[in-house]
């Protein structure tokens, strides 16, 4: 990955674009490896936090996920008039088989597919019930403008629910980096069988990400109420987000 320059290295406001452009292709080079390597990485744990995630919804609602990737989570909406972005046609095309296969065998009609970074959403005002970022927000290249982008095609009342990894403050995220700088290399290594894997530059988006209370305080920045953040157990390895766009403005 870069070295955000433009930001002496370290932003959890955001990744500038050298950064960010360099982040895109190594995340497209995850792709076959992606939900293996995700649940060696977390002990199986990445389906419970989905899991979580996806049952905020209920049947009927119109939802978005930005940062789809390759589809890992918008598969199991079930029930759910779903739209996916992301920025990466590489990984919409994934995406748009995956998901659109596992919902014709529901009969359910295909999703629909954006490419667009959350900040730019090119998307009418006050659209979706619920929003979900399932470990795309911290690749976001302006978190703050992704999130205002999101409120604003949340309905009044719609909800954003983040998940994304872990780090509580300054201390658990030390255990974090070292988690990405030792296991998750192991298992990447393992898993791809390649000395030089995507997971080597990944491991820096954690290190540059930014504390729960941070994020909360954007988020309440941007206009949402109810804001959460926590940690998730049993591991404490991810945090999730809730917010709700307020009914009235
Ligand atoms: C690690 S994948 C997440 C995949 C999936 N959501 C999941 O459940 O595992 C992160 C995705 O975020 C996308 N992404 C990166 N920057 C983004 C941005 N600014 N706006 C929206 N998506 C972005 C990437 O293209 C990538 O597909």
């Amino acid at each position: 990955m870069g070295d955000r320059s433009a930001t002496g290295g370290y932003d959890p406001s955001g990744i500038d674009i050298d950064a960010w452009e360099k982040l895109e292709l190594q995340l497209e080079e995850t792709i076959p490896n992606y939900d293996r390597v995700n649940r060696l990485m977390t002990f199986g744990q990445d389906k419970r936090w989905r899991r979580n995630v996806r049952n905020h919804a209920t049947p009927g609602m119109k939802v978005l996920e930005v940062g789809c990737g390759p589809g890992s989570f918008a598969e199991d909406l079930v029930g759910l008039d779903v739209t996916c972005l992301d920025p990466s046609a590489e990984m919409l095309k994934v995406a748009k088989n995956r998901v659109d296969s596992a919902r014709e065998s529901r009969g359910e009609s295909p999703a629909q597919y954006v490419e667009a970074i959350a900040e730019s959403i090119p998307l009418d005002d006050n659209t979706f019930d619920m929003v979900f970022c399932l470990f795309s927000f911290r690749d976001f290249q302006d978190k703050k403008k992704g999130l205002s982008e999101i409120y604003r095609v949340l309905k009044p009342g719609g909800r954003l629910v983040i998940c994304d990894a872990g780090k509580a403050n300054w201390f658990h995220g030390l255990g974090g980096r070292i988690w990405m700088a030792t296991v998750v290399q192991w298992i990447a290594r393992y898993v791809t069988r390649e000395k030089n894997h995507p997971w080597k530059g990944l491991a820096n988006t954690y290190t540059q990400y930014g504390t729960n209370g941070y994020y909360r305080a954007m988020m309440k920045e941007v206009g949402f109420d109810d804001v959460q953040g926590r940690l998730l157990m049993p591991f404490m390895m991810s945090s999730r987000f809730r917010a709700t766009k307020p009914k009235a403005e």
